[in-house]
């Protein structure tokens, strides 16, 4: 290899180290958001008026209406930034599918899960974040009256589950990329990543029948 290349392969893979940090920066920052998110909008659970005060403060201190748009700009920055290592063309995702088939490798099955809910986060997540955002104060009443059109109730029925897998699993793997959990741990940190999962949909669900019923 000549010095020249030598130099530029050098630089890729330093740019390449710096988004894969950007990257794993910005998930960990969404998961933190999206556990804040889960207490702000399960709050209802308390009371209606505790989850108008916690609305209330964040839009008296300004953090609702420049914290919005910055979580959706981190939230379209991570996906670029990921969507760097997934394959768009048919032939490689063929050969990813067929990968995680022969080697029944766990953690294969769970960058495949990972990767499919990123694609429709994106678009479900977009189109939440807008309509939210656009439609400032947060209440308690207008999300229950959002949910009640039955629309949303469904919307929210499909992006609940897929957000609480794509958080799960990034943070396991982060953890593990970070140097977090050993190998003889891994076992124990997904059984317990599993049931936090489970725990973050059960609250999420019945956070939504909350609303449904709110009068
Ligand atoms: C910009 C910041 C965000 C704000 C201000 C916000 C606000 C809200 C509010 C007020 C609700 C209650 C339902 C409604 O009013 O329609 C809600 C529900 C929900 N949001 Fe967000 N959200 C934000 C970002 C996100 C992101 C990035 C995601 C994931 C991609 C997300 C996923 C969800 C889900 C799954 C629900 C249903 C929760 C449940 O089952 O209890 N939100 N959000």
């Amino acid at each position: 290899m000549s010095t020249n290349s030598r130099t530029i392969a050098g630089r890729s893979a330093r740019w390449d180290g710096l988004f894969d940090f950007m990257q794993m920066a910005s998930g960990a920052g969404l998961i933190l958001f999206m556990w804040c998110h889960m207490i702000l909008v399960s709050s209802v659970l308390i009371g209606p008026g505790v989850m108008n005060a916690i609305a209330e403060f964040f839009e008296a201190t300004g953090m609702a209406q420049v914290g919005g748009p910055l979580i959706f700009l981190v939230f379209l920055v991570h996906f670029f930034l990921a969507a760097r290592k997934v394959p768009f063309r048919f032939e490689a995702q063929k050969t990813i599918w067929s990968h995680a088939r022969m080697m029944r490798h766990g953690d294969t099955w769970m960058w495949v899960i990972q990767a499919v809910s990123a694609m429709i986060i994106l678009l479900m997540g977009a189109i939440h974040m807008w309509v939210v955002l656009t439609d400032l104060p947060i209440t308690a009443a207008k999300s229950a009256a959002r949910i009640q059109s039955g629309f949303w109730f469904v919307f929210y029925l499909i992006l609940l589950p897929l957000v609480e897998l794509h958080v799960g699993i990034g943070f396991y793997r982060i953890a593990v990329k970070w140097g977090f959990i050993k190998d003889d741990s891994r076992s124990m940190f997904k059984k317990k990543e599993n049931i936090l999962t489970v725990g973050f949909i059960t609250i999420g669900l019945l956070t939504l029948l909350r609303f449904m019923f709110l009068n």
